[in-house]
């Protein structure tokens, strides 16, 4: 497995692999990797000739009282898996490599940007669109790997994609779960061994809304299935939701009432646990 840390060596083996007709998988992380991520890899692998993961914790999708300089890093630890589910190459740049003095440009999505995450953290998905869109560039993979966990991130990469034409194929992984339902992150390591008890609550609500989504079709509607899940929350006293979201999956806009016949809908959350924000999510089909 190479490891390439210039954007220079990066394009010199995206020609090379090119030029040998060689179909590339890319898996964009910030590294702290965990079963999600090599399940993103194992994909990339069946699917494609070679497999670039990069590593990269993003300073532009921080803000400025975020986790960027307490997120969690262990370069040799990660270089070791990836090299176990047959990674071919990790990116590993400097930030001053991504955005040398002078960088002045951004890569912005409207609408589907304003609300949830983006609402809660405002700026995250311009620099998550920014350094994607960058590593897109660089790696000039075929296909790139993203997990479910990230619904909204999903939501707007599947839109840059489309709307700025970019030739590849987004493919989105189903989200990873321990065992107790807490959907796998890099962030579950900031959890207090109590915060981690409480935590897969998220999952128990998301469970919960689903139930009432499956078991009365007739009355779905964007109210209850809130309720269903705030009520399950306000059982978990160390928790505390930023949002609890009913929402239209394509537009991400709330439903306020009944969900129309046949639509679907995407659940999500963000809960605090102290100073640990966890998301999650579950995408309802409308049929059924
Ligand atoms: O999902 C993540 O880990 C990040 O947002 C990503 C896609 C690697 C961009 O920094």
């Amino acid at each position: 497995m190479q490891l390439i840390t210039t954007v220079e060596e990066m394009a010199a083996r995206r020609e090379e692999w090119r030029a040998a007709g060689k179909t590339v998988g890319l898996v964009p992380t910030m590294g702290y990797l965990h079963q999600g991520h090599l399940s993103l890899a194992e994909r990339s692998r069946q699917e494609n000739d070679l497999t670039v993961a990069s590593i990269f914790v993003n300073p532009l999708q921080f803000g400025p009282k975020e986790d960027f300089g307490r997120y969690p890093r262990d370069l040799d630890r990660d270089l070791k898996l990836l090299e176990s589910v047959g990674v071919a190459a990790v990116f590993h740049p400097e930030p001053s490599e991504m955005y040398p003095p002078g960088f002045d440009a951004s890569v912005e999505v409207g609408g589907i940007t304003g609300v949830l995450e983006g609402a809660a953290r405002p700026g995250h998905f311009k620099g998550v669109t920014t350094v994607v869109a960058k590593l897109f560039n660089i790696v000039g993979a075929r296909r790139a790997y993203f997990g479910q966990k990230d619904a909204q991130q999903v939501a707007v990469l599947r839109k840059m994609v489309r709307d700025l034409n970019f030739p590849l194929q987004l493919v989105v992984c189903p989200t990873m779960r321990e065992p107790d339902g807490l959907a796998m992150s890099s962030r579950n390591v900031y959890l207090s061994p109590e915060e981690r008890q409480a935590a897969p609550a998220l999952y128990r609500a998301l469970q919960a809304a689903a139930q009432l989504w499956q078991e009365r079709p007739d009355e779905r509607s964007g109210p209850a299935l809130r309720a269903a899940m705030e009520n399950v929350l306000a059982g978990v006293p160390l928790g505390k939701a930023d949002y609890v979201s009913a929402a239209d999956p394509l537009t991400l806009q709330e439903y306020a009432g009944a969900v129309p016949p046949g639509q679907g809908a995407l659940l999500s959350m963000a809960v605090r646990f102290g100073s640990t924000r966890l998301i999650d999510n579950m995408p309802l089909e409308g049929a059924g």
